[in-house]
């Protein structure tokens, strides 16, 4: 009864039909998944010698979900749903017996069947949302029945997961397996065998507090921040009460489709593959990452002392050093502070706390370092200092330790020189906050092997990062797209646009903050500095952009000197008409006719800058693919992922009106403004 050239099978135990599905690498619910489980259901209703079915999954995990590759795609029948409404409307028990992860249509599988048996580190969820999705097969009816509004209202608008103890309580499954999962289900499916069915569906949705319910619902929408898929999935799981499962069903199945066309949830998906493609780096097919187990940090500032806390999260044992008893104090109570908030905020308690500082060691004596295997410099972001502290380090540490430098904007092919071992070196650039931010740039410099590069990696991967491998330039791949971003914006207010328009339509595109605003938060006085620096090697021919340095000038530096683009009076943000009339100003010096700009123009020549500078990281082999450009943005630079990055917004828009954009650019604000040659073949293939 088992056809080795599909996915599903089935034998008999003795009265019992096993039912598996077989279709690495995650069970996904392909067409012949779905249409597998659907026959093999009915066989067995059919076959007089079969009492009780078990649906159980070889492999790794329980069905994880819809075969995300098919989206798009016209749905080929049986559709889940159908399937599902055939596991229930069974007349012989079914009992899911789940393993790994049950995720979205595997979780609505086992929700549609009459017993559910879980191993204990089973995980439950219904990811759909964050596909830009909502669940497609049920699974929006059935939980509520099970598990109650709330905690449904909750899963299906998070995407959360939850472990097997939580869902067990909850009544969602029927038992924990104690170690033979398979012997377990059957000998379930046994005891159900004879009885009526117990139909989800029959089950009405557990009485609930409405008050409490719409305070969650409001929450669900604040967080959804201009996301569309949360409000969709708590519309459904609303409904539940008051309709029966196959009217949800229908409703589920019309939002789930008209959703899967939208561009938000395509960008979920394409940042769904985005991150798996991240982790496939050239030259390190097959590499085993160097174990590192005790982390040291050279300095103990606000970045430093973030990354002690990321890393001591991670498991690792911690060696913060930093160049005095008092410097180390201080850093240790920075790092205190770290944990302090994370006790009062509720995301830790105190013997975690008290575990996790521990771990960490803070000093001053360079020698400690000497245990670690991988230390990484978070020290000022210049280059002697930077250099003296590398040559020191390469005396004290151990003959296999890696060192890391966490350097934002120096060129690590330069540090390097300062390492006794430079194949050792690698860059691991931390965005602020460390604890907290899931982007790593990992700088692969010139010299580093990929055994290294590979730990780092590893490492970063283990502290929960996302890290993404650039290679050397000016600002790695986010800063330096992002300086393309920053500048279009400034161009735009000297061209007529004043900051607050610029502000409005870049959070209209679903931006958390506008780049005006997010200049006044950071302080205007780092870029100043920076400005300044450059001043001798800029290219005079190259626009140049005012406005900054006057306000600068003016002392003006940002929301904590109370001004900067805007006003801030008693935290309050107010537009400065001070501020107007000298961007007025600084416009007519330079001869500009300053006109009205659309919002819709303002993000498609911002979008524009930015995907060309991308394309040019990608010919310098800075980024390895477009999808990696667009994790960075998303990960580190506050972009949603439902707008799936600047790359995917620039496919979005049509390359060819970027090429139009960019060609405009260059004609207006000089060379560095050229054309990038993989953006003019891209948009001629497209
Ligand atoms: N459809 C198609 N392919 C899927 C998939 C899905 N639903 N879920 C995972 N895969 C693929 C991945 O692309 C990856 O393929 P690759 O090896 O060719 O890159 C492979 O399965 C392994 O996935 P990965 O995420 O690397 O493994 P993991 O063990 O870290 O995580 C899961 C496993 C199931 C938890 C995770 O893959 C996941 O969350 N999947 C999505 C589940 C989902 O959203 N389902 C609802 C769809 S509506």
């Amino acid at each position: 009864m088992t056809d080795p050239k599909t996915p599903v099978g089935w034998q008999t135990h003795d009265g019992i039909a096993v039912i598996t599905i077989n279709n690495p690498p995650v069970n996904a619910t392909s067409q012949a998944v779905r249409a597998g489980l659907k026959s093999a259901v009915e066989e067995a209703n059919a076959d007089p010698a079969i009492r009780a079915i078990v649906i159980a999954c070889a492999g790794r995990t329980f069905v994880a979900g819809g075969d995300i590759r098919e989206f798009g795609r016209p749905p080929e029948p049986p559709i889940l749903f159908q399937t599902c409404d055939v596991i229930e409307a069974s007349g012989k028990p079914v009992v899911a017996a789940i393993h790994g992860t049950a995720l979205g249509g595997g979780f609505e599988i086992a929700l549609a069947s009459h017993g559910r048996i879980a191993m204990p580190d089973t995980r439950f969820g219904l990811p759909e949302v964050k596909l830009g999705l909502v669940p497609g097969a049920g699974g929006s009816q059935r939980l509520p029945r099970l598990g109650g509004l709330p905690l449904a209202l909750d899963l299906a608008t998070s995407g959360r997961m939850i472990e097997a103890r939580e869902a067990l309580d909850r009544g969602i499954i029927d038992r924990l397996a104690s170690g033979d999962l398979l012997g377990e289900a059957i000998a379930f499916a046994r005891k159900m065998a004879g009885q009526p069915p117990r139909r989800t569906c029959e089950i009405p949705v557990p009485a609930f507090d409405r008050p409490e319910i719409d305070k969650q619902v409001e929450a669900i929408e604040r967080k959804a921040r201009g996301q569309q898929s949360p409000g969709e999935a708590a519309r459904l799981v609303l409904a539940a009460p008051d309709i029966d499962v196959p009217e949800g069903v229908a409703r589920e199945r019309e939002a789930f489709m008209r959703l899967m066309e939208t561009d938000q949830c395509k960008a979920l998906r394409h940042i769904f593959f985005a991150e798996r493609e991240v982790a496939k780096v050239p030259g390190l097919e097959g590499m085993e990452a160097t174990r590192v187990s005790n982390i040291g940090i050279a300095g103990a500032g606000t970045m430093g002392s973030a990354i002690a806390v990321a890393a001591a999260d991670a498991g690792f044992a911690v060696t913060v050093v930093e160049q005095d008893a008092a410097a180390a104090s201080q850093g240790r109570e920075k790092i205190e502070a770290i944990y302090a908030r994370n006790l009062k905020s509720g995301r830790i308690d105190q013997s975690t706390m008290d575990k996790r500082l521990a771990t960490i060691q803070t000093g001053h004596d360079f020698a400690a370092f000497a245990k670690c295997d991988l230390v990484i410099e978070a020290v000022f972001d210049e280059e002697d200092i930077k250099r003296a502290l590398l040559e020191r380090l390469s005396r004290v540490v151990g003959e296999d330790a890696i060192i890391a430098t966490n350097t934002s904007y120096l060129d690590p092919d330069g540090l390097a020189v300062a390492v006794s071992h430079p194949e050792r070196f690698v860059g691991m650039h931390f965005f602020a906050p460390a604890n907290i931010m899931r982007l790593m740039e990992v700088v692969r410099t010139a010299t580093t092997a990929p055994q290294v590069l590979a730990t780092a990696l590893a490492v970063a991967r283990k502290m929960r990062k996302l890290p993404v491998v650039t290679g050397v330039c000016e600002g790695f791949i986010g800063n330096r797209i992002y300086t393309k971003y920053r500048q279009q914006c400034e161009f735009i207010v000297e061209e007529g646009a004043l900051p607050h328009e610029v502000d409005a339509a870049m959070e209209g595109l679903g931006l958390p903050m506008g780049p005006f605003r997010v200049f006044d938060l950071s302080g205007l006085d780092i870029a100043w500095a920076m400005r300044k620096r450059q001043a001798a090697t800029r290219n005079p021919a190259d626009r140049y952009y005012h406005v900054a340095d006057r306000l600068c000038e003016m002392g003006r530096f940002g929301q904590k000197t109370g001004a900067g683009y805007y006003l801030y009076k008693d935290g309050v943000r107010e537009i400065d008409p001070a501020v107007t009339e000298m961007i007025k100003a600084a416009s007519r010096e330079k001869g500009i006719a300053r006109r009205t700009f659309e919002a819709r123009e303002i993000r498609e020549r911002v979008i524009a800058a930015m995907v060309n500078e991308g394309f040019k990281t990608l010919a310098d082999g800075v980024a390895l693919r477009e999808s990696d450009i667009d994790l960075v943005f998303v990960n580190g630079y506050g972009w949603p992922a439902w707008l799936g990055g600047p790359m995917f917004q620039g496919r979005l828009m049509g390359l060819d009106k970027v090429v139009a954009l960019v060609r405009e650019m260059e004609q207006r604000d000089g060379s560095a403004f050229a054309v990038a040659g993989g953006l003019r073949a891209a948009a001629e293939t497209c």
